[in-house]
């Protein structure tokens, strides 16, 4: 029985369910509509508290947002509508509302404060405050963290700037700034490619982004350009399910053998389901059936691919090592693709003969929590042999975890990887504050897991 934090072990999955529409989707819909001059009604829109900080700075800027459901209507007021705020901004626990609404609100002729909780006070945003600085805002933090206070500027003078992480928080940031400067603004990545979203959602949208890729390219740099001042045009749209939170379900099926998933309706983006392909290539049957068409590949609604997902449970022993000659490493080009899956991945790997190495992520460090040692803390309390890197870490393969007294430390993708871990285990676990901390991407998490779960 799962409660708020006591986990069992499980014998198998088997049931089939949609989830709630992707994060990442859901933030970009929210604030395009809500810049464009006319309603968007988004459905599937996600249920994240994220996703709710996302609405209500947009509503404390004018725009109005009617949520009814799973549905949620929002009356643009254009992107010279918005108004200054009576108060400050509280992003909550959101990393992409933040960064976001940073390149918003450098655009407007008002001043305005973006803050957040503890973790989010705590993470980097030098990262949008100098690219911003350049486009001609004015922006104080604390030390390059948040609370941001932003003195917008009308129009943004347009920038090419090349981004010092590989960032899709930080390269939406600048193109959304860059639809309030007067000219042609170019973002250029290196170690990506990064989740495509913004992109794709600004052409849902009525504004065509021009992208360059350079794909023989060993770095894989890309530039993205937006010509500005370009006005955004209301569109209804439904959310895929979100395909970070469907891999969760997907790593304890694959590891409990007799196990039958079947997920509905996932986003399958290119730039966020190189995590099917790198469970196929860990030996996991995951497939994906009825896609819109085309392997999923066609685009949907806010131009994004989606299909059902369905994964069958061949048991810890079914998997091997990564067939890139490379001794089970995830690095490089990679890691921008997996970023969120790789907590979750370090848990699959105790169970991969030859365990998994993870290299090149030290972006880890800089999530809600310190991803890398939570997750070394967590897996070396059930047992398993794992060492810590600057930039990754490494488990060694085929462990039997047992079941142990874990931390969340207040993230939610550390809550859910930890009880994947704890699902496959020997013997009862507890995580710490789990329950609570899931609800920034998925609060019906445990209700789902508990649904499909069999003893
Ligand atoms: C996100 C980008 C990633 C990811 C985050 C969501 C987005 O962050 O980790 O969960 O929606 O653009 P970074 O841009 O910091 O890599």
């Amino acid at each position: 029985m799962i409660d708020d934090m006591r986990i069992q072990p499980a014998r198998r999955l088997r049931g089939r369910f949609a989830l709630p529409g992707d994060k990442s989707i859901s933030h970009r819909a929210a604030m395009m509509a809500a810049l464009s001059g006319g309603r968007s009604r988004i459905k599937n829109y996600a249920t994240s508290e994220d996703c709710a900080r996302t609405l209500s700075c947009l509503s404390q800027l004018g725009a109005v947002v009617e949520r009814d459901g799973a549905s949620v209507l929002v009356t643009g007021v254009g992107e010279r509508g918005l108004s200054a705020p009576a108060e400050p901004l509280d992003c909550g626990n959101s990393g992409s509302t933040i960064r976001m609404m940073a390149g918003v609100l450098a655009g407007q002729e008002f001043a305005s404060t973006l803050t957040g909780d503890d973790s989010l006070r705590a993470r980097p945003m030098r990262r949008v405050i100098e690219p911003l600085e350049l486009m001609g805002a004015r922006i104080s933090s604390q030390a390059g963290r948040a609370p941001l206070e932003i003195m917008g500027r009308r129009p943004l003078l347009p920038v090419t700037y090349e981004m010092p992480v590989a960032s899709a928080q930080v390269k939406s940031c600048i193109l959304l700034a860059g639809l309030m400067a007067e000219g042609r603004t170019s973002v250029i990545e290196r170690g990506g490619p990064t989740r495509d979203h913004t992109e794709r959602m600004l052409g849902w949208f009525g504004v065509p982004v021009e992208t360059t890729r350079y794909r023989n390219d060993p770095g894989s740099v890309s530039t993205f350009s937006v010509e500005g001042p370009a006005q955004l045009l209301a569109r209804d749209g439904t959310v895929p399910g979100d395909i970070s939170s469907a891999v969760f379900f997907m790593a304890a099926a694959a590891i409990l053998p007799g196990s039958e998933l079947e997920i509905t309706g996932v986003g399958l983006n290119p730039t966020r389901a190189r995590v099917l392909e790198t469970f196929r290539a860990l030996g996991a049957d995951v497939r994906v059936t009825d896609a819109t068409s085309n392997e999923g590949l066609d685009e949907g609604d806010f131009n994004e691919p989606s299909g059902d997902l369905k994964v069958i449970g061949l048991g810890a022993g079914s998997l091997s090592p990564l067939e890139d000659g490379r001794s089970n490493l995830l690095s490089g080009a990679l890691i921008a693709q997996l970023i969120d899956e790789l907590p979750m991945l370090a848990v699959l790997g105790t169970q991969v003969e030859g365990g998994l190495t993870i290299r090149d992520a030290s972006e880890l460090r800089v999530k809600e929590t310190d991803r890398i040692s939570a997750t070394v803390a967590n897996l070396r309390a059930m047992g398993a042999e794992v060492e810590e890197y600057e930039d990754g870490l490494a488990v060694a393969g085929q462990t039997r975890l047992r079941g142990a007294r874990l931390d969340a430390r207040g993230d939610h993708r550390i809550a859910m990887a930890s009880a994947v871990a704890a699902l496959v285990a020997d013997g009862e676990s507890e995580i710490e504050g789990a329950q609570e901390c899931v609800g920034v991407s998925f609060p019906e998490f445990f209700r789902v897991l508990e649904s499909v779960i069999e003893r």
